[in-house]
């Protein structure tokens, strides 16, 4: 294991910790949430009883692989606690997810959650976030338009492609990674993208983060 998921592994094992028998979990999506299904996984070999719902079809693959049940909004509306990763925290615990695209339904998960614990090693870690481009979920539909609106809060921007081809996010829809530089106040920038029409959701988490754990090489560290 190289020390980047090494970084990764401690800070899942770590984080297992707070599952409690009988939980109703939020599973997030990334890299990171890799290695905690695999420890979640290996609990529930070991007698430990939850359901989780996930927040991509990647998650819900590794739920799979791992033998954690699953569940749908269908059966329950109310989580206990929602683990993710994040692509960028900052001091205020607040995040810019999405790096994996699936920040809309990792959106939905968190805030039906009583907790939202998030999982990075520190790395993640800034003073002021925007140095990760946010990505944004918009319809595909008249993106261009969605697009202009964005540019016009001053930033760069460019539509997601992986191998050349537009990237379909597993709502339908496409993302747009926008590079805000250092983004001074992300809560009213947050408010800001909520009021352009055609933009689904954004990457900023603002006030939902409970508690963050991070990991170094020497320690998990807790922030809240
Ligand atoms: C996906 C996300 C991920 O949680 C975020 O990109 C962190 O991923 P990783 O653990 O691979 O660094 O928001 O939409």
């Amino acid at each position: 294991m190289n020390n980047s998921d090494q970084l990764k592994h401690n800070v899942a094992k770590e984080a297992v910790k707070y599952v409690k028998d009988g939980m109703k979990l939020g599973l997030g999506s990334g890299s990171t949430m890799y290695f905690f299904m695999k420890e979640l996984g290996e609990r529930v070999s070991n007698g430990l009883k939850v359901i989780g719902i996930p927040t991509s079809n990647k998650t819900a693959e590794w739920a799979k692989e791992f033998n954690v049940p699953l569940a749908d909004f269908s059966q329950i509306q109310e989580l206990d606690l929602a683990i993710d990763g994040a692509d960028e925290v900052d001091p205020n615990l607040q995040l810019i997810k999405g790096g994996g695209g699936a920040l809309l339904r990792e959106k939905v998960v968190a805030a039906a959650a009583k907790e939202f614990l998030v999982i990075a090693d520190e790395s993640k870690v800034v003073e002021n976030l925007g140095k990760f481009p946010l990505p944004i979920e918009v319809i595909p539909f008249g993106w261009e338009v969605t697009a202009n609106k964005i540019t016009a809060l001053g930033c760069e921007l460019a539509l997601r492609k992986v191998n050349d081809q537009i990237y379909i996010t597993d709502n339908g829809n496409y993302i747009l990674d926008c590079k805000f530089g250092r983004i001074q106040d992300p809560e009213k920038l947050n408010r800001e993208l909520q009021s352009i029409v055609g933009i689904v959701e954004n990457g900023l988490f603002i006030n939902i983060a409970s508690k963050v754990l991070i990991s170094n090489p020497e320690q998990v560290k807790v922030m809240e």
